[in-house]
């Protein structure tokens, strides 16, 4: 099967695997796995912050950050298409408490002046503005990079406001590569941000989130609450270190292989996609004359494996996992099935 349904289904290459036979573990609750507070420290360095911490996972971080920088009863300004408003089962609502206020972005980009029409005014009807989430690359707008003058008018207008930025940067790395700007540059325009390893970076398991100390101090209650204390965690970051060690520079070949099969799509039938907004793994379609449910079931049976995104759109992900071959074969069974 090739499996383009998400870079999440990489496995662990074999100097991950043997990262983490070895590993020096201990008990990360009391704060004494070194391998973890050397993944800790190597995040808050690439990231230019304080501090950084494990989580478990990317929503686990997200809902972390939300729940350390909010309070009960607040707003939470998002992307209308970001995963934190569709993607994580409520959670922001369900843990935290807080209202979500989607806003429509440009692409997946908030744009200052989008953000600013919503800032709640003081007065006792209205929940509190308490955050801004912003998601680079944006998943569901189709793996697109948020450009980093957007981060900065938001975290500016952020600034004027006292509104803290949580950068979702799941595949922040993604942004960095097709780019070439650094990852602390992006990390700049938030208080807090969160990145996965174990996506296009392929580790097992783990995110981390970042940002200023005293910040990291209560995010790393917040996460024992959710039941995130890992104890011997040595063996996941282990794996996380060798991820940003030998991973990173590679995503440049998801981003080539994603933007061929975008070329490759956007010439078949029924098909709508411009293939130039592929910027980094993710290649999102509208098909024009099929539903999305069945274009999964017929690639399915040609034996590529994709996601539906909603009745009319399918998404395609790159990543180590799938090479140039599998890249083309995918290619060949969408011709088929859209014939
Ligand atoms: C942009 C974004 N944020 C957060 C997440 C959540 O990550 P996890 O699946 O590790 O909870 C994802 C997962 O796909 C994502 O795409």
């Amino acid at each position: 099967m090739i499996d383009l349904r998400s870079d999440t289904v990489t496995k662990p290459t074999p100097e991950m695997r043997q990262a983490m036979a070895r590993a020096e573990v201990g008990d990360d609750v009391f704060g004494e796995d070194p391998t973890v507070n050397l993944l800790q420290e190597k995040v808050a360095g690439l990231l230019g912050k304080e501090e950084a911490l494990l989580v478990t996972s990317g929503t686990q971080g997200n809902q972390v950050s939300i729940l350390t920088s909010c309070l009960p009863g607040s707003e939470v300004i998002v992307e209308q298409e970001s995963h934190i408003f569709l993607n994580e089962a409520g959670a922001a609502a369900a843990l935290a408490g807080v209202q979500l206020c989607p806003v429509q972005g440009e692409r997946g980009a908030l744009t200052a002046e989008g953000i600013r029409a919503v800032i709640r005014e003081e007065d006792i009807h209205h929940p509190r503005s308490s955050l801004i989430c912003l998601e680079n690359t944006h998943n569901f707008a189709g793996g697109a990079i948020i450009p980093l003058e957007r981060m900065q008018e938001v975290y500016r207008l952020g600034l004027e406001q006292g509104i803290p930025v949580h950068l979702d940067g799941a595949r922040l790395f993604n942004a960095a590569v097709a780019t070439g700007i650094p990852v602390k540059e992006y990390a700049r325009n938030a208080l807090t941000v969160q990145i996965c390893l174990s996506k296009g970076l392929a580790a097992p398991v783990g995110s981390v989130i970042a940002g200023p100390r005293g910040w990291v101090a209560d995010a790393r209650r917040w996460r024992k609450r959710l039941g995130g204390g890992m104890r011997q965690a040595g063996i996941i970051a282990a794996a996380g270190l060798v991820a940003l060690d030998t991973m990173v520079d590679r995503l440049a070949e998801d981003h080539a292989r994603a933007r061929f099969l975008a070329e490759q799509l956007a010439e078949m039938p029924g098909v709508e996609l411009d293939p130039s907004t592929v910027e980094t793994n993710i290649v999102i379609i509208t098909l024009k004359k099929m539903a999305a449910a069945e274009f999964v079931e017929e690639m399915r049976k040609l034996g590529v494996l994709i996601i539906s995104i909603n009745s009319r759109k399918v998404r395609f992900t790159t990543h180590k996992d799938v090479s140039r071959a599998g890249v083309e074969q995918a290619v060949a069974a969408a011709r088929q099935v859209l014939r």
